[in-house]
């Protein structure tokens, strides 16, 4: 059997990047979350001041983005999301990190990643994908959750707002849109706790690889 490698794309929480950690320690495999890279560059353009519009010097910075760069707590705060999501619609950017994500994907150990272009773009061999979803409300309503705990004046229409942006944008944008691959399997974890989710996920990728 080839390597496991298993993409798990999706808008801002939709759950994907905790379901692909469970699935990845599950089977033993290495986990990369690709948002993190995208959130890295935004931080490093926003400490050095470069102009969101110097397509150039952007690409230049993605290409110095070192997984050590991603341990930092800086990286989860709302304000990097949004940066990320605005650095991430530069082609030169996604250019820079695109090796990267293709050879931690296809390493011989096989892999899971998360992200948005993983079954479209970086992985469109994985041999399961999923596509994880949950509407903007219950989504605004858990990232609110998560960020409220560093941050006790944001509000929840302010994360609904924040979400409602970055999909627009993501979706909307030429180079590697969030949209499902073809071959994907669609979770949507609207009426899901994590506990559902997890087993939901657990149960498509057995499917997908034929063991249930
Ligand atoms: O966790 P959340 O979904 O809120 O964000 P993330 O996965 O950390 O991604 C932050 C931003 O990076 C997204 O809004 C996308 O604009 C961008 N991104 C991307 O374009 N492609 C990826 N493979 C991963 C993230
Ligand atoms: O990676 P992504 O931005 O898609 O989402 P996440 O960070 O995995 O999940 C965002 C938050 O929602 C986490 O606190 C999850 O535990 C929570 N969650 C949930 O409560 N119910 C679900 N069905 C999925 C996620």
């Amino acid at each position: 059997m080839p390597p496991l490698l298993i993409a798990f794309d999706g808008p801002a929480a939709s759950g994907k990047g905790t379901l692909a950690s469970v699935i990845a320690a599950d089977y033993g495999l290495p986990f990369l979350d690709t948002g993190l890279l995208y959130r890295a560059v935004g931080h490093v353009a926003r400490e050095r001041d470069i102009d969101l519009e110097d397509a150039q010097a952007l690409g230049e910075a993605a290409r110095f983005i070192h997984p050590t760069l991603l341990e930092d707590d800086a990286l989860r705060g709302r304000e990097a999301g949004e940066w990320a999501s605005r650095v991430a619609a530069i082609p030169e950017v996604r250019a820079a990190l695109k090796q990267f994500q293709i050879d931690f994907a296809h390493q011989a150990s096989g892999a899971v990643l998360d992200g948005r272009d993983i079954g479209t773009v970086i992985a469109p061999d994985a041999q399961v994908k999923l596509f994880v979803t949950a509407d903007p409300e219950t989504r605004a309503r858990r990232r609110f959750l998560q960020l409220v705990k560093v941050n006790s004046a944001l509000t929840f229409e302010d994360v609904l707002s924040d979400i409602r942006i970055r999909d627009e944008r993501d979706s909307s944008r030429s180079s590697a849109p969030l949209e499902m691959a073809r071959d994907a399997v669609l979770l949507d974890t609207t009426n899901l706790d994590i506990e559902a989710a997890i087993e939901a996920a657990r149960s498509i990728v057995k499917a997908r690889r034929g063991d249930v």
